[in-house]
């Protein structure tokens, strides 16, 4: 099912009038729900890159920094509380040149490498394929590994997959066995190759597909493991290559992946903290285009696929800001605003009316790159804004999709793209209707109508995400400038929910 919130009128930035009041409607249709948000949609990355995993993730054992058993205890914590579902690793472009086996075993004898793509940082090997497992238990999250096909061989990812999931009397496994884990995880998501026209190889996809058939030939199902084997896939506007893919692969993938940044399109990145009213709308701009890209990449797929049986699998996503002063250009550490957090509920607004065909998608990056959940100087750490809304959001995770439809007024950015000032996702599980709203206007709030004709509500909840600044955001000396707060600016009369909504904002509502 594809449902397209409907437009209204069309505003131009400079005729907004200045702190006024908009009128929006959301019409709810909650008899038509039927498709369920995969808690996958709000999967995580965590690449060997700068410090997301080690300071992030990972302190060891015998650091100052309080641990479990070597994970950092309070980005352990925080994670645990956004009920993580999937995590990808190694990477990324690191996940290319990944070695497995050189991470296993005791740690003293772990060969050391020079992290070429990032930085040139020396990686010493001590957070491998238990490490990550072990995490990923204890979060109660699927790991997705991200094999290495630029620059490794068959052979080596097969035997990985043994490793993992074998429990049979082999080398492998007894391999496993030997490195302190008797029993294997289970291991559902396996990527074969990253950005395999790029940093993963620069091969034309053609001659990627002939690869993918042969190395996934030797991914095999150990002792009851499953595998989903998701293809390496396109960036952005390549529909070519989801085309090829499909044509050539589409009988022996489970998933293909697609990657999507929103970047700076002025002549840098831009700044993650300095940027004026027409750079942020053009951001919200290109966060939105993903839905086209999304949708061309699925009509391509609908060709190939009709009953919609591979998923498409945006495994990167977020923002991409130039890296904050006097930090390595190499490690891609950046600060997060309150327009990272309208960039993220715009996008889960997005991918949540997509998930016919969009079946999992992992923000880059968990911890300290990118668009991150959070962020570590020593042993301080703090929650960003995009932190938040996934919080706030996980209320949706397997949740039963109900189709809205917005009417609101829309401005265009200086790409002439056009932005619905209102998003919305709603959903229902086990009785409990959830509404999330955004108001993506930097003036103006929004006293929005929503009409829910036929559904019984008792109680009503509400949170929201908001600062007095789009450039807002958390620091290492105040850590708690923007949190999530209660919100109590609704009525509700007869089928009618009417919610003001501050301008840049976002609100969880929950009706019981
Ligand atoms: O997320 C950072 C990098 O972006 C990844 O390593 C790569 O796959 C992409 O180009």
């Amino acid at each position: 099912m594809k449902i397209k919130d409907i437009v209204c009128g069309i505003l131009l930035v400079s005729s907004l009038p200045v702190f006024a009041q908009k009128n929006a409607t959301i019409e709810v249709y909650a008899d038509q729900a039927s498709q369920i948000i995969p808690k996958e949609i709000y999967g995580q990355f965590a690449e060997h890159l700068g410090s997301c995993i080690y300071g992030g993730l990972w302190v060891g054992e015998d650091s100052d920094i309080p641990n479990i058993k070597g994970y950092r205890k309070d980005v352990f914590e925080a994670l645990k509380e956004l009920s993580v579902p999937v995590m990808r690793w190694p990477g990324g472009c690191f996940a290319v040149k990944y070695r497995w086996g050189g991470g296993v075993g005791p740690k003293a004898q772990r060969p050391k490498l020079t992290n070429i793509t990032w930085g040139g940082t020396i990686e010493d090997n001590s957070f491998g394929t238990n490490e990550f497992l072990n995490l990923c238990e204890m979060l109660g999250c699927e790991p997705y590994i991200s094999g290495n096909v630029g620059s490794g061989t068959v052979e080596e990812l097969a035997a990985w997959v043994e490793y993992m999931t074998s429990d049979d009397d082999t080398p492998m496994a007894n391999l496993r066995r030997k490195n302190g884990r008797e029993k294997p995880w289970k291991v559902k998501y396996l990527g074969i190759g990253n950005e395999s026209w790029g940093c993963g190889g620069n091969m034309e996809p053609e001659y990627y597909s002939s690869l993918y058939r042969r190395y996934q030939t030797y991914c095999c199902n150990f002792s009851g493991n499953k595998l989903y084997k998701i293809a390496s896939g396109a960036s952005d506007y390549n529909y070519d290559w989801t085309k090829v893919l499909m044509k050539n692969v589409g009988d022996k993938m489970q998933g293909l992946s697609l990657h999507y940044y929103t970047v700076g399109e002025w002549n840098h990145k831009g700044s993650a903290l300095d940027f004026n009213n027409d750079e942020y709308y053009a951001t919200i701009g290109k966060c939105l285009e993903v839905e086209s890209v999304i949708e061309k990449h699925s009509a391509i797929m609908d060709k190939y696929d009709k009953d919609k049986k591979i998923g498409l699998i945006l495994d990167e996503w977020g923002t991409w800001w130039d890296v904050e002063p006097g930090t390595d250009p190499g490690h891609l550490f950046q600060q997060n605003t309150m327009r990272d957090a309208l960039v993220a509920s715009l996008s889960l607004d997005v991918f949540n009316r997509h998930t016919d065909r969009l079946k999992m998608t992992n923000i880059a990056q968990v911890v300290n790159v990118l668009q991150s959940m959070i962020l570590t100087k020593g042993d301080k750490m703090l929650l960003t804004p995009t932190y938040y809304i996934f919080k706030m959001y996980k209320v949706h995770q397997d949740a039963i999709y109900v189709p809205a439809e917005v009417k609101c007024d829309h401005i265009k950015d200086f790409k002439d793209r056009d932005i619905s000032l209102v998003s919305t996702t709603v959903s229902k599980k086990d009785g409990v209707m959830h509404i999330s709203l955004s108001n993506a206007d930097l003036k103006d709030s929004e006293k929005i109508s929503i009409n829910i004709p036929g559904v019984e509500i008792n109680s009503i909840k509400g949170e929201i995400l908001t600062s007095k600044n789009i450039a807002d955001h958390n620091t290492f000396e105040v850590s708690d400038k923007i949190q999530l707060e209660k919100f109590e600016e609704y009525k509700l009369k007869n089928d009618v929910l009417v919610v003001k909504l501050p301008a840049k904002s976002i609100v969880t509502l929950e009706l019981k």
